[in-house]
């Protein structure tokens, strides 16, 4: 059985502030202030890196968002779509049902009440339910570190088919761990174009942008 948890926490002091009870970032001029439970909930429970490092990228201005329809996957803690949100996107984000409250928590905290209206909090387990999602409706999907466990690789890539049209960005920011990562996005390029547009040494994450390729009838 592979393991759930990309790392053995323990061993590696520097993720100790995976136990503390709330983290701190500001990004687009406000305090993002996110309460992680990782005793109760593991990984969907506590911000990652790449979120970290996702939201730097997008408010860099890399990518238009105002006024954009995005995505998260495998969100969390929320902190990606908390930033598109913040800068300016209509977002839904989403997770595993376990996770929901957490979230939905965290982005009641974080966005103001007058842009409440713009996101939506709502369960999607990778390939599972996908009708209740536009099939190709979003400018924008984001997903930070959820490339990890190769069971989910397959309805991980349907998922990003169904939610993706020729026009949609999909940003994946990414520690690569394993082999196994690669070998995703070697899986990913059978159907999308795939580029990487940023790395962030010093906490090793890689942002892969990806566009899905349009079949001959779509052009
Ligand atoms: C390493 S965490 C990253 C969380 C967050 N994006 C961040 O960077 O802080 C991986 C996330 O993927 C979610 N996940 C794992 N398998 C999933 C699946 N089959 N469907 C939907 N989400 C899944 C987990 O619940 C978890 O929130």
């Amino acid at each position: 059985m592979m393991a759930l948890v990309p790392y053995d926490r323990s061993s590696i002091p520097a993720l100790s502030k995976l136990h503390d009870p709330s983290v701190e970032f500001h990004f687009a001029n406000r305090r993002v202030r996110l309460t992680q439970d990782w005793n109760r909930l593991g990984v969907a429970a506590v911000v990652w890196d790449a979120a970290v490092v996702l939201g730097m990228y997008m408010e860099l201005g890399q990518l238009e968002l105002r006024g954009k329809a995005a995505i998260e996957l495998g969100a969390g803690t929320g902190l990606a779509g908390i930033v598109a949100a913040l800068l300016g996107a209509r977002v839904t984000i989403t997770d595993r049902e376990p996770a929901m409250e957490l979230l939905r928590a965290n982005v009641q905290d974080n966005i103001p009440p007058d842009q409440q209206g713009a996101v939506t909090v709502s369960e999607l387990t990778w390939g599972e339910g996908l009708e209740r999602y536009p099939a190709g409706g979003y400018d924008v999907i984001l997903g930070a570190d959820i490339v990890y466990m190769s069971e989910t690789f397959p309805a991980l890539l349907r998922t990003l088919e169904h939610l993706s049209s020729g026009r949609t960005v999909v940003l994946l920011a990414c520690r690569i761990r394993y082999d196994r990562d690669v070998a995703f996005l070697d899986m990913l390029r059978q159907g999308f174009t795939v580029e990487e547009v940023h790395y962030e040494a010093q906490r090793d994450v890689h942002i892969y942008k990806a566009a899905k390729r349009q079949t001959r009838q779509e052009l």
